[in-house]
């Protein structure tokens, strides 16, 4: 899988991608991650990146021209399967997003910043648009960083090993249950004693039930996935 970003803080990235599960990805070549600057592509003398809004109104907008030309250049080099742009006012990023963008050979994400981007940008070139969450972050940047993290590590062979993306929280609607881990006893704090009994069947039986109370008080939406959000 290849992905572009596009932004205008480059140096953004130059920590999350260096570290962990996903410089072992890139190492491997299962994912190449390119950072493209958009201040690189104005054609302005003073390489500005953004304008007043036509109509008023408070904050700058990035304007088109930057960024069309480097998502041209890229799209002659090859072929996009999504064009992203991160915006608060985007679909709900959520696992299964993560599952079908992790399936995709190439994706551009563009980083959007002050008050947005063009429109125009918007309707001829973005084929999906995505929110992290529901807060606003101060750029888009933070959130490719996240669902970069989120997809890299769900492409086969990237995880060492591979049911471990299986068994993650939300892939089957529930949260994860409580792990522990040695000595089994600290400071008079015990791991619960079916952990340590060698049944599998009773821990298997323990595990969901603890899931399915830690999603009941804390997502409960996730067990009515009608009534989630
Ligand atoms: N840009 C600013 N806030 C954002 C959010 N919550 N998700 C994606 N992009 C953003």
């Amino acid at each position: 899988m290849r992905i572009d970003i596009l932004t205008i803080f480059p140096e953004m990235f130059s920590g999350p991608f260096d570290h962990s599960i996903i410089k072992r990805a890139k190492e491997k070549g299962v994912a190449d991650i390119y950072i493209h600057d958009i201040r690189e592509f104005s054609n302005n003398k003073h390489r500005n990146v953004d304008d007043y809004a036509f109509g008023g109104g408070a904050g700058m907008v990035m304007m088109i021209q930057p960024i069309a030309d480097c998502i041209e250049q890229l799209k002659k080099e090859r072929s996009y399967d999504e064009i992203i742009f991160l915006t608060p006012d985007g679909f709900l990023f959520d696992q299964p997003m993560a599952n079908r963008l992790s399936l995709k050979g190439n994706i551009i994400l563009l980083c959007g910043h002050y008050k947005g981007i063009d429109e125009r940008l918007r309707e001829h070139y973005t084929t999906l648009e995505i929110s992290i969450g529901d807060y606003v972050l101060s750029g888009g940047e933070l959130a490719a960083a996240v669902i970069s993290d989120a997809i890299i590590r769900l492409i086969p062979g990237v995880l060492n090993d591979e049911t471990s993306a299986l068994s993650d929280s939300y892939q089957d609607n529930l949260l994860s249950p409580p792990v522990y881990t040695r000595p089994s006893e600290y400071n008079g704090w015990k791991v619960p004693d079916v952990l340590l009994s060698g049944n599998e069947k009773e821990i298997i039986k323990w595990q969901r039930e603890k899931a399915i109370e830690r999603t009941r008080q804390r997502r409960p939406g996730l067990l009515n996935p009608d009534q989630a959000h």
